[in-house]
């Protein structure tokens, strides 16, 4: 099933970017910007992307770590993961990796911020929580995780269109988080805030113990 998953966003991923621009009205990236923003960084820092994709997000956070920092984008998808190697390029202060959201290969308390963007109410099963205990793991203590995502829309027909299209993806817990997310995070997490984006489409749920 996994496997099936990772095909569906390897066939996605050469789409994925023009998708997002025509879908989020979000042609410069200026919703990822602006989540880059609020990471509380510094130079040398390392940050994790989870479920990185194309990795737009990665080429904002490496500005702020700077050369002596490092910049993780981590996905299970090979497809997606080829695309964001040709869209940052390489350097030495970022780092791809292929790996399940539910495990991450990393050592207790070492980063100082970890990201997710529009990728958690796609993950399946388990793997929602199974990330979110991995990330409050490999978080330095005090230190954010940033999961941005849409907001529930107010209009009840663009709403229900939300619903069918997480129901679609086979991710029918993603409806059940969507009305209980701060109680779901409350599992891993001490403190959570939500953050509302420019154009107020998405929102972005700042997490820390
Ligand atoms: C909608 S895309 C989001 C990409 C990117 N974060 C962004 O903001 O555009 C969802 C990504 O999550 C990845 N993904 C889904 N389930 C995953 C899992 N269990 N482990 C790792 N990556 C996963 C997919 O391969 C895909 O690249």
């Amino acid at each position: 099933m996994r496997h099936l998953r990772k095909r569906y966003y390897d066939a996605f991923a050469g789409y994925y970017d023009r998708f997002v621009a025509f879908h989020s009205r979000d042609a410069r990236d200026g919703l990822r910007s602006f989540l880059s923003g609020r990471v509380p960084v510094q130079e040398g820092d390392f940050v994790l992307d989870i479920c990185t994709g194309t990795g737009t997000l990665l080429g904002f956070l490496r500005q702020k770590v700077g050369p002596t920092g490092l910049v993780v984008g981590l996905d299970f998808s090979p497809g997606m993961l080829k695309v964001c190697k040709m869209k940052v390029g390489k350097h030495a202060d970022i780092a791809l990796l292929q790996s399940d959201a539910a495990r991450l290969p990393f050592k207790d308390n070492c980063f100082s911020a970890l990201t997710c963007s529009h990728a958690f109410y796609e993950l399946k099963g388990k793997t929602q929580q199974q990330m979110l205990r991995e990330a409050a793991r490999v978080l330095k203590p005090g230190k954010p995780l940033f999961i941005m995502e849409h907001d529930l829309p107010e209009n009840p027909l663009i709403r229900m269109l939300l619903y069918i299209r997480l129901l679609s993806m086979g991710t029918r817990q993603a409806v059940t988080t969507l009305r209980h997310e701060k109680e779901v995070l409350q599992k891993h997490f001490a403190h959570v805030e939500k953050v509302t984006t420019p154009g107020r489409r998405s929102k972005i749920m700042v997490c820390r113990n």
